[in-house]
């Protein structure tokens, strides 16, 4: 399979490369583009993944350098079967102390950046009859009020999967995302530095433990893989169950623990 991961510097994005370069979830020979905008951390992860990957350093919310990264993918694996849009960024705040430029930042990388990945992988999809994955979150479905528009555009991102698997789904292109709960990546580590945080989230879930980015990853390669190919317009929550008791054990809030400041 030919896959563009977006992310894939690290955390969840990472470890889908890791994943499908293992073969577990799909078999064959796998050959991978893996985007981000940290440089150190995609050569990082290509060290481990080996030849079948190559690497770009791009921002997904740049219109332009979404056609570069469908280009990029051509030259190394000379066609598309699957695109895994995963970076994403939280910003602590409600939505009274952030400003309109926090606002569609968030909205850009989180909603936006999937809809120009997507406008300019759409040929190449159609012509593999492929698959588009994105990372939303939990908080798409529960408010989440330390990360203002975080969970807005996350849930206008679960929208956008939804409008394009049908507008998609008659050139065959099956369209997905997943929604992690409490996962812990870079994205999450400072706020669970604490351990009286950390375990006191870890009691709320059902399943008494945070997610790992594996467990996010296995699940992103399944709506990938053909047998999903009956799936398209859902979206799949790895949440160890959490979402499941938010108003008893909870007290509101999905999905992250950000940084206090
Ligand atoms: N960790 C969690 O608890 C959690 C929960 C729900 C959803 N998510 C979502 O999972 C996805 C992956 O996050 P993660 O937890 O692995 O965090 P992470 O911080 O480890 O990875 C995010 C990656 O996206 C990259 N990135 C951010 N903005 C970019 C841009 N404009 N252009 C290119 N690359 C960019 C970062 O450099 C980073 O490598 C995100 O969409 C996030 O919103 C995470």
């Amino acid at each position: 399979m030919r896959v563009i991961i977006t992310g894939a510097a690290s955390g969840i994005g990472q470890a889908v490369a890791q994943r499908l370069q293992e073969g577990d979830v799909i078999r064959g020979d796998h050959r991978m583009l893996l985007v981000d905008r940290d440089t150190d951390g995609l050569a990082r992860v290509a060290d481990m993944i080996g030849p079948a990957a190559a690497i770009l350093k791009a921002d997904v919310t740049d219109e332009a350098d979404s056609a570069i990264i469908a280009a990029a993918a051509l030259d190394h694996m000379g066609g598309i079967d699957g695109v895994v849009s995963n970076a994403g960024a939280i910003a602590a705040g409600t939505l009274m102390q952030m400003t309109p430029a926090d606002y569609d930042r968030l909205f850009a990388v989180n909603t936006r950046a999937t809809w120009l990945l997507a406008r300019a992988t759409y040929p190449y999809l159609r012509e593999s009859r492929g698959a588009l994955v994105a990372t939303a979150s939990m908080a798409a479905t529960q408010p989440t009020p330390p990360l203002g528009a975080y969970a807005p555009a996350k849930a206008a991102l679960r929208m956008l999967i939804r409008q394009l698997s049908v507008d998609w789904g008659p050139d065959g292109i099956r369209c997905n995302c997943v929604s992690p709960g409490p996962t812990l990546t870079g994205m999450t580590a400072a706020g669970y530095a604490d351990p009286a945080r950390r375990a006191e989230r870890e009691a709320a879930m059902p399943l008494r433990k945070l997610g790992t980015p594996a467990d996010v990853a296995n699940a992103i390669l399944f709506l990938l893989s053909p047998l999903a190919g009956h799936i398209t317009g859902i979206d799949l929550l790895v949440d160890g169950g959490l979402s499941n008791c938010l108003m008893i054990a909870n007290g509101g809030g999905a999905g992250h623990a950000p940084a206090a400041s």
